[in-house]
């Protein structure tokens, strides 16, 4: 059997009756030497949908040099829609990937029991400023923001202008699930249509070019040079503060 269904078959294995325990040993077993650091290996053995989606590879590819610093983590939407058996998948990934980190979370439905060592779930909606700025202050500057939450443009919005400025220098903004801004039930349509998540990323793009700009007036979503980079992948977006 190969390496990596070997790694899934002992994970399946410790399955999730009794949530802690199963959640120690998995974690003890995927830092043996055996599964190594790679994200797509760690990440199969939790039920989040990234995978489904291919985004290990790329957290991998921007993240993987700083896995083992003490980073604050913060992600918008942990899953499972209020039930305790698939909400906080994702964080718990985080939390055994960057095995020194903090990793909060933030969402509207939050079953009983998320919170652990490391791990700190705060209840609340991403389309509430004061929230996101008391969510923010409290728990310091942070070193990776993962928007998975409503998908709403508007929040995701909503959310960037308010914790962008929170990121470190050389952090990284996440915004997840990109396809949404051309679905009409997302509030999305055709490349050109209103102020989806999409045109947001091209508005951050121009921001880093203004002052090539010949018409004076032109403001910037953010204030350059916040923004050092915006790598765009399909359905995702990476983008890079400054340093
Ligand atoms: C796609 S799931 C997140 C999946 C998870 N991040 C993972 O990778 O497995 C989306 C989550 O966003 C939450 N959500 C929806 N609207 C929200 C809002 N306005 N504020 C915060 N969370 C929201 C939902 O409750 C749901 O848990």
């Amino acid at each position: 059997m190969k390496l990596d269904a070997r790694v899934k078959e002992r994970a399946k294995r410790l399955s999730p009756s009794a949530r802690r325990v199963p959640f120690l040993l998995r974690s003890a077993v995927l830092r043996l030497p055996l599964v190594g650091d790679d994200l797509n290996r760690v990440g199969r053995c939790f039920r989040t949908s990234k995978r489904m989606h291919g985004y290990f590879e790329l957290y991998d590819r921007h993240l993987a040099s700083r896995r083992h610093r003490p980073l604050t983590i913060l992600e918008i939407g942990i899953g499972g829609g209020g039930d305790a058996s698939w909400a906080g998948e994702s964080l718990r990934m985080w939390k055994t990937w960057f095995p020194r980190s903090t990793v909060y979370g933030i969402d509207v439905a939050v079953p009983d029991e998320i919170d652990e060592r490391r791990i700190r779930v705060l209840v609340g909606s991403q389309s509430d400023v004061g929230f996101l700025q008391r969510t923010a202050n409290e728990i310091g500057p942070i070193d990776l923001v993962v928007d998975d939450g409503s998908h709403l443009p508007w929040d995701t919005r909503t959310t960037f202008a308010a914790l962008f400025p929170h990121v470190v220098p050389g952090g990284f903004y996440v915004i997840e699930d990109l396809q949404t801004s051309y679905m009409p039930s997302y509030g999305g349509g055709p490349p050109g249509v209103g102020l989806t998540t999409i045109a947001l990323v091209k508005e951050l793009v121009d921001g880093i070019h203004h002052r090539y700009f010949v018409e004076a007036g032109f403001v910037p979503p953010t204030p350059d040079p916040l923004v050092g980079a915006v790598h765009a992948y399909d359905k995702i977006v990476f983008i890079e503060k400054a340093r």
